[in-house]
């Protein structure tokens, strides 16, 4: 019996062009000996699962995409799309690396594989959030890899002290651009999608094994407001907001679509709320660069987060998507272990 429970299956073409891309630019990609991504929950449709694998094909052409779905119905209408795609019927390639299986969070994959990434998208959205823990575990015991080198990098002359160096050691793959306030450490100390020691294992280090990598997330039906937590074995290492940037009134829009562990706690007195009251700031203080276009008013408003402690991630080139990148022990509730 698959674990879990099936919910809505409410989904769209394109809705999660957001994730993909941050997914598309991680290491993990790159590196996995073997390329399988899961995107767990498709949904009514198989579409997610094709994009997914369209999209992550640019970065890694021999990438391959298990989709896995608790309803069988769902399964057999992606099926049944599959085999239109196979049909040369669809914008996507007939020989696109798909396929479709039931499946929930034990996530089965066959012959003993594991995944490079697992994808969950609007999946624990309709879970309850102390179920959220339990499913992270059984998903991300399903990744590749295991215990990481500590080798992130820090964007030079943009941060100093003790607590950034210990943050920069410990949240994925990018670069450190402010400092960690009091509780901002990240997560467990490992990092997302970085290479092993190769030892004695005759692979060159760009192909070296990796720990693999869960992303966990929401957004909205059209796909403009997302967010999510990326995890490795050992647990959540960093959160992402990712926003369409025109035409954006406020940041804060994105509390309506928080990951399950995060939806909750925005309120007084925990760090989501700080995080987010600050960016709706910054963001109202540079209005006045909108003459520059939104892209410009986004990336000065993360300056401003980061010169005020908060431990952004880079690199810059991200802030021009409309993402935002920071350590998870910089947003994680208050109380929250990882077992
Ligand atoms: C709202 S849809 C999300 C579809 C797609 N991921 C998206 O974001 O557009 C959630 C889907 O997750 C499926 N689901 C819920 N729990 C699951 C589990 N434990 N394992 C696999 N699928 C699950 C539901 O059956 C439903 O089809």
């Amino acid at each position: 019996m698959p674990i879990g429970a099936i919910t809505r299956g409410t989904t769209n073409t394109n809705r999660l062009r957001r994730v993909d891309r941050w997914i598309a630019a991680q290491p993990v990609l790159r590196r996995a000996d073997d390329p399988l991504v899961v995107d767990l929950g498709y949904g009514a449709s198989g579409v997610t699962a094709l994009e997914l694998q369209q999209r992550l094909a640019k970065a890694r052409a021999d990438v391959e995409v298990i989709g896995l779905e608790i309803s069988p119905e769902r399964v057999a209408t992606a099926n049944r799309q599959l085999e239109s795609v196979r049909a040369g019927a669809t914008p996507f390639a007939p020989d696109a690396r798909v396929s479709f299986a039931l499946g929930g969070f034990e996530t089965p994959l066959p012959r003993g594989r594991r995944a490079a990434v697992i994808r969950a998208f609007n999946v624990l959205r309709q879970y309850d959030e102390g179920e959220v823990v339990a499913a992270w575990q059984r998903m991300a015991g399903r990744l590749q890899g295991g215990r990481m080198l500590d080798g992130g990098q820090r964007a030079s002359g943009t941060s100093t002290g003790s607590a950034a160096r210990s943050a920069s050691g410990s949240a994925g793959s990018g670069m450190l651009v402010g400092t960690p306030r009091a509780g901002g450490s990240a997560g467990s100390g490992t990092l997302v999608g970085t290479p092993r020691a190769s030892g004695a294992s005759g692979r060159s280090a760009d192909r070296a094994t990796v720990s693999g990598m869960l992303v966990e997330g929401t957004c909205d039906e059209i796909g403009r407001v997302s967010s999510w937590v990326a995890l490795s074995p050992e647990g959540p290492q960093t959160f992402t907001i990712s926003l369409r940037l025109a035409g954006l009134e406020k940041p804060s829009i994105v509390a309506e679509r928080l990951p399950k562990i995060l939806i909750h706690r925005n309120v007084e007195g925990e760090r989501i709320h700080s995080l987010l009251a600050e960016l709706d700031e910054a963001w109202q203080r540079n209005a006045p660069l909108s003459v520059y276009g939104p892209r410009q008013r986004w990336a000065a408003s993360i300056r401003a987060l980061a010169a005020a402690d908060w431990p952004v991630l880079g690199p810059a080139a991200r802030w021009r998507l409309g993402e935002l990148t920071l350590p998870w022990g910089a947003v994680s509730p208050l109380g929250f272990a990882y077992p």
